[in-house]
């Protein structure tokens, strides 16, 4: 059996001694989680099926039968709690209407929102809390999102296709000799820490320390964390954030051609406080390579379970852009956002009260069918493939949306050239989070005619 992926270590260098089970972020985890998980819990308990997905595995593993039931149950299914949708044409008018806010503002009522504003820990921030880009609105969104989007326009995508190419080359050649591995740590995982790490300007020998800590942090993405997950990922993200003033210090003394450095040396950035550089920097660094590692694990379990359209795509090389297209609408690597309601308003036809939560599910509006032809269908060639909104829309849209398609593009292009009988084997396993979808043990042999025999 190939090794499974080294624990998470701590760099003793950017350690915390700090557990944080302090009285404070005890009750920043009650009122940011607590009260959500009893809530949700219960809700599950009654049957609800919203509920379900969020809490339990033998629905979350497998969310599209559960997609299925709730699109039979309409456009918008409400629990009394929040509302939720897998219709394409109205997740996509909601994630685009200026009706709606990500911000999770309205979640509480205003005196425990106040409270949890006091007690919530500047140096555990997470990339759901504000003053994260991904939960702010206009104008102050504008101005974040303008300050990096420079670097990620699709004319310097397009420049970093050598380096893409090369960072696979060199991952494929350090597994020369090893003919069963896990594909998830030593190579889908790998691929984009080291190209967001180069972005960022973060030294080899931190990365691995980075993509643990990103590791431990991608859970608070999910709803009502149990205190044991919080307390895990708050000390994760605590240690990044200790990490992470190192790392500008060390920009400001030293900047080089990396993005970081070019937003700290920007006019425009210079009255960024703390809290604006760490959300816009650690949002960008975690969301680099949290997400396209599901994205290429997915892509290669659901091309082991097609071995037809594996063979077309390795004569057809072209077709490997469409053929991560039809990933991200088929197995979504971020399965659901949310957004709520600014006033009583009409979208697509629904009605959609003040304050109310909408649980846009992406996953399961990529299944439409009203938009795509046998949407369980897994198909390469399916030619509107790239109309699923698993990179979301509106002004939220993926910002690294072309660096991830380059990103998979090339890994898997070069994995299959490279070892063409590659399959999966042994047991994998799935990754705990519910948000992000994808594979945490990937076991692969690149001798599989020779393994299956
Ligand atoms: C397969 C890979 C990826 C997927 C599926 C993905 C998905 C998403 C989704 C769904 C959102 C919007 C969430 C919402 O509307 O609430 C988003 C936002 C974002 N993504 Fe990605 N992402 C991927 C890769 C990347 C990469 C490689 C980067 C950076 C290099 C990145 C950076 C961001 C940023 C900064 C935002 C926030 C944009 C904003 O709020 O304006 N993502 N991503």
């Amino acid at each position: 059996m190939p090794s499974r992926s080294p624990a998470f270590s701590t760099s003793p260098a950017f350690s915390t001694s700090s557990v944080l089970s302090t009285p404070r972020s005890f009750v920043a985890w009650s009122l940011a989680h607590g009260l959500q998980r009893r809530f949700l819990h219960r809700a599950a308990g009654r049957g609800d099926l919203m509920a379900q997905l969020a809490t339990d595995p033998a629905f979350y593993d497998d969310p599209y039968p559960s997609y299925e039931k709730l699109r039979s149950e309409g456009r918008v299914v409400r629990n009394g709690f929040v509302a939720g949708t897998v219709d394409h044409a109205l997740a996509n008018a909601i994630l685009r209407s200026d009706q709606f806010t990500s911000s999770a503002l309205g979640e509480l009522p205003g005196p425990l929102q106040k409270l949890h504003g006091l007690v919530r820990d500047a140096d555990t921030l997470s990339p759901v809390d504000p003053p994260s880009m991904l939960v702010v609105d206009p104008p102050i969104h504008t101005r974040y999102r303008h300050l990096v989007s420079r670097a990620f326009t699709a004319r310097k995508i397009g420049r970093m296709a050598d380096r893409v190419q090369d960072v696979a080359n060199r991952l494929l050649d350090d597994l020369e000799q090893e003919p069963t591995f896990d594909l998830v740590s030593r190579y889908a995982a790998q691929l984009p820490v080291a190209v967001i790490a180069d972005l960022l300007g973060v030294p080899d020998d931190e990365r691995s320390q980075v993509l643990g800590w990103g590791n431990h942090a991608a859970v608070t993405l999910d709803p009502g964390l149990s205190w044991k997950q919080y307390r895990t990922a708050a000390t994760a993200l605590r240690e990044m954030h200790a990490w992470f003033d190192h790392h500008l210090d060390r920009l400001r003394r030293a900047p080089g051609d990396d993005l970081l450095s070019q937003v700290l040396q920007d006019p425009e950035a210079a009255d960024l406080t703390r809290d604006e550089l760490h959300a816009i920097g650690l949002l960008v660094l975690g969301a680099g390579f949290e997400t396209t590692v599901n994205l290429i694990g997915n892509a290669v379990e659901l091309l082991d379970g097609h071995p037809d359209q594996r063979a077309w795509l390795q004569e057809n090389p072209d077709g490997w852009a469409n053929a991560v297209e039809e990933v991200l609408r088929v197995d979504a690597p971020v399965q659901l956002t949310v957004r709520f309601a600014l006033r009583d308003t009409e979208v697509a036809g629904e009605r959609i009260g003040a304050g109310e939560g909408v649980l846009v599910y992406l996953g399961g509006a990529n299944r439409d069918p009203g938009v795509f032809t046998d949407p369980h269908e897994f198909d390469v060639r399916r030619a509107n493939a790239a109309e699923h909104i698993g990179f979301s829309a509106g002004i939220h849209f993926c910002l690294g949306a072309s660096l991830a398609r380059l990103e998979a593009t090339v890994a898997l292009r070069t994995l299959y050239q490279r070892y063409p009988d590659l399959r999966v084997v042994g047991r994998p396993e799935r990754r705990a989070t519910r948000v992000l979808r994808g594979w945490e043990y990937l076991p692969v042999s690149t001798l599989a005619r020779v393994s299956a025999a």
